[in-house]
């Protein structure tokens, strides 16, 4: 067994993480679910961990090989932790990143800069097809800004200004955005997990 299936239809994050697993595991073969005939899987689980495990847990049983999924959102304190896993259709649409950031700014309107904290979440999973399965969580903590700024990035970006720093995740570049970024952090600790896991 020295195939990975992992959750996304994107040859970019394939390749991200082809780059970071050579030196943990250079004989892994990353495949993309697109490969397969399956459907996408619902992500129905009200907590990031259930989300990924379901997609990773649903995709190695159907393909019986080892899959890495994950799921990731926005956790603000003053909305008691939503948007959460409704990040991605938090304003009706799904990926809708402008409606989305408008409907939290909005939410936020009355809220001042110190009620203002928020985390940026991201979990991996990775499941074999006998169910057996392994979690990481990555977070990135800030505060969401009153206004958006920057064109790099995606998502929440624009109203995220990571503790620390004075610009937000989408004034960074990608490969600053990926030293501190939830993504990056869950990343490089799955990373060297993977094959011992998989019992490579
Ligand atoms: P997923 O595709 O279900 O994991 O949804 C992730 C959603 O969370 C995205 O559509 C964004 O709205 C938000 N999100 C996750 N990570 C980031 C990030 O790094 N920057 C900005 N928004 C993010």
């Amino acid at each position: 067994m020295n195939e990975l299936v992992v959750a996304t239809r994107n040859q970019g994050k394939i390749a991200e993480l082809k780059r970071l697993l050579v030196e943990h595991a250079p004989n892994l073969q990353l495949r993309s679910v697109a490969e397969f005939d399956l459907a996408d899987v619902e992500e129905t689980g009200v907590t990031f961990e259930e989300n990924a495990l379901l997609k990773a847990t649903t995709i190695a049983t159907l393909t019986g090989l080892p899959a890495l999924a994950d799921d990731s959102g926005i956790a603000i304190d003053a909305l008691n932790g939503a948007p959460g896993v409704f990040s991605a259709r938090w304003a009706g649409k799904h990926g809708d990143d402008a409606a989305n950031i408008e409907k939290v700014l909005f939410e936020l309107q009355d809220v001042p800069v110190e009620g203002r904290g928020a985390q940026f979440v991201c979990v991996i999973a990775l499941a074999l097809p006998d169910h057996r399965s392994l979690t990481v969580r990555g977070e990135l903590q800030g505060v969401v800004r009153f206004k958006p700024e920057g064109e790099f990035g995606f998502g929440y970006d624009p109203i995220f200004q990571p503790d620390g720093f004075s610009i937000t995740t989408a004034q960074m570049t990608p490969e600053q955005k990926d030293e501190i970024s939830h993504r990056g952090k869950a990343l490089r600790e799955i990373a060297p997990k993977i094959q011992p896991f998989i019992g490579l």
